[in-house]
């Protein structure tokens, strides 16, 4: 039987690559710098009683908040075999939705809304963010998190500082690269 070729950005290659191990890495203290700083950001602006995370494959942003800095989380990812995994961190406080982000609709509002390594995967990122930024709360908020990767992404951080009130940013590096952090409002 003839295999059906795999549709870029489709929930299969999603988790086809999550089974290969390709997001492994993220567990490792490498990648602490970003997590941190996002957690840094929800916690300094005090918008985490209500969180959603856009992509949030495995819910790792979760071991970095401080139980204290939130007071509920809603992560959504495309990917079952992502979602598997998050599972194990879903409690009274965090649950998870498997769905397309693209298409999905709600009715709850947030305080926070968490774009963390993902909009660079969408064709168009910022109708993305627009079809969310309705979801945020008067004094909501969304952060991103984008790995400088090629100069599509730093054209895309330009876009994004351009289009939204930036309340703050931030550059982390190591060994592994940059990353750019940042909060805007509404
Ligand atoms: C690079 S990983 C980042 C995961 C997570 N945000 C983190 O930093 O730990 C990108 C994630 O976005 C998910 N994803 C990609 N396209 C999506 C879509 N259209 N809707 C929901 N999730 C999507 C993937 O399954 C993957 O888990």
């Amino acid at each position: 039987m003839k295999k059906r070729p795999l549709i870029p950005g489709s929930a299969d290659q999603w988790n086809l690559e999550h089974l290969a191990g390709h997001y492994d890495s993220l567990r490792d203290v490498e990648q602490m710098a970003h997590y941190s700083i996002l957690a840094g950001l929800i916690k300094h602006f005090k918008v985490g009683r209500t969180i959603l995370d856009i992509g949030c494959g495995e819910g790792l942003l979760l071991d970095h908040v401080g139980k204290e800095d939130f007071k509920s989380y809603l992560g959504v990812d495309i990917s079952e075999v992502a979602l598997r995994n998050a599972e194990l961190r879903s409690n009274k406080k965090a649950s998870f939705l498997l769905a397309d982000a693209k298409s999905l609709k709600l009715r709850e509002r947030f305080d926070c809304i968490v774009f963390n390594e993902i909009l660079y995967s969408f064709p168009n990122p910022l109708e993305v963010i627009d079809h969310y930024r309705p979801l945020l709360k008067k004094n909501g908020c969304f952060l991103t998190s984008n790995f400088i990767w090629s100069r599509k992404i730093t054209s895309l951080i330009n876009r994004l500082n351009s289009s939204y009130n930036c309340r703050h940013q931030v550059r982390v590096s190591n060994e592994c690269g940059t990353w750019v952090c940042a909060i805007y409002k509404r």
